[in-house]
């Protein structure tokens, strides 16, 4: 048991991270969480309201989302020096309660920092490769929490495009799509949600397509001077699509993206290939079929460039209740 003093600087450390959380990224920019603090404990909710309907009916992008926040929590907090444990036990929109057990060394600033430094950056990337080292440092990192990196071999990459190029051309050909992604890609600046058309890229030729966020080419970045030679794509997998398995992939998914903007990589993530059936068959055989494909991932380096443009965040106000203590 803390006292009422340890009690006020928990729940101040809590809300820190929630608002650290909130620079996770998210299918769409859709920020699909909501937090519940309540002395030394924080509860994650999903929310519904924010699924997308067209291309997320099962909801397992709205998981993989809500994981990224929980995990960029997870770092706020150790960073702060508070440890805690956390519950998987998801339930109607509860899918995780952060326990606060006591102070320790703060720890991982570099992921902290990481944390705010990380966009996704969707321009082509250059020619030097990703290292071995770093790759496995990612795998194991995702095998810590609880899923599974497969990285792309160099005779698998044609496999990877025409997937990726089957799922843009499916989505673009359907008009409920087209609706949900203007709806997205079009939001008033006081929801502080969506993905910016800016922060797409015009649809030029690359190793593997990009999702086009900007189907009308006129607001989108240049890909740049270089084509991906040296990018790495690597597929982020679970055991199944259980809702828990799903929450630690988007927990997987969060250490690997922040081990990488802390090692100096821009990374991007590609899930339409996910999204549509028969490209989702495609990637789930370049795994060998011995799991479910979450998400796929671009990691590459992109020297001397600008940061890309970044997105933006909800009302903290909308996203986190503090429930005061009597
Ligand atoms: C589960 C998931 C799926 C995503 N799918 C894509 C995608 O298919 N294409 C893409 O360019 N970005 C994708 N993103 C990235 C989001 O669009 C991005 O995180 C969001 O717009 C916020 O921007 P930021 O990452 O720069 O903070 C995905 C993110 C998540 C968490």
């Amino acid at each position: 048991m803390f006292d009422a003093y340890a009690i006020v600087g928990f729940m101040t450390a809590l809300e820190d991270a929630a608002r650290a959380a909130q620079h996770a990224p998210s299918v769409f920019n859709t920020q699909p969480w909501s937090w519940r603090i309540t002395g030394d404990t924080m509860e994650l909710y999903a929310d519904p309201s924010r699924q997308l309907e067209v291309v997320d009916k099962e909801g397992r992008l709205l998981l993989l989302s809500c994981g990224t926040a929980l995990h960029h929590a997870r770092v706020a907090l150790a960073a702060a020096g508070v440890e805690v444990s956390v519950s998987r036990d998801v339930s109607e929109h509860h899918l995780a309660t952060i326990h606060v057990t006591g102070q320790a060394e703060p720890a991982s600033t570099d992921l902290a920092a990481a944390i705010r430094a990380r966009h996704s950056d969707r321009r082509a990337f250059g020619e030097r490769p990703v290292a071995e080292e770093e790759l496995t440092t990612l795998r194991r990192l995702v095998e810590a929490e609880g899923a599974f990196l497969h990285v792309v071999r160099p005779d698998q990459i044609v496999e990877l495009a025409i997937s990726a190029e089957q799922a843009g051309n499916a989505e673009r050909d359907d008009p409920a799509y087209q609706a949900e992604l203007a709806r997205w890609t079009s939001r008033p600046d006081f929801a502080g949600d969506g993905v910016p058309p800016e922060t797409g890229v015009r649809q030029e030729l690359r190793r593997v397509p990009i999702r086009d966020f900007d189907p009308s080419g006129e607001q989108a970045q240049a890909a740049g001077a270089a084509h991906d030679q040296g990018t790495a794509y690597v597929i982020l997998f679970g055991r199944s699509d259980t809702p828990v398995e799903l929450l630690r992939g988007g927990e997987a998914l969060s250490a690997l993206l922040l081990r990488a903007t802390a090692d100096g990589l821009s990374t991007s993530m590609i899930s339409d290939t996910i999204e549509v059936e028969w490209p989702r068959t495609l990637v789930r055989g370049m795994i060998s079929g011995i799991g479910e494909p979450y998400v796929v991932v671009r990691l590459g380096y992109l020297p001397d460039s600008a940061p890309p443009p970044s997105t933006p965040r909800r009302d903290p106000r909308d996203v986190i209740t503090v429930v005061e203590q009597p």
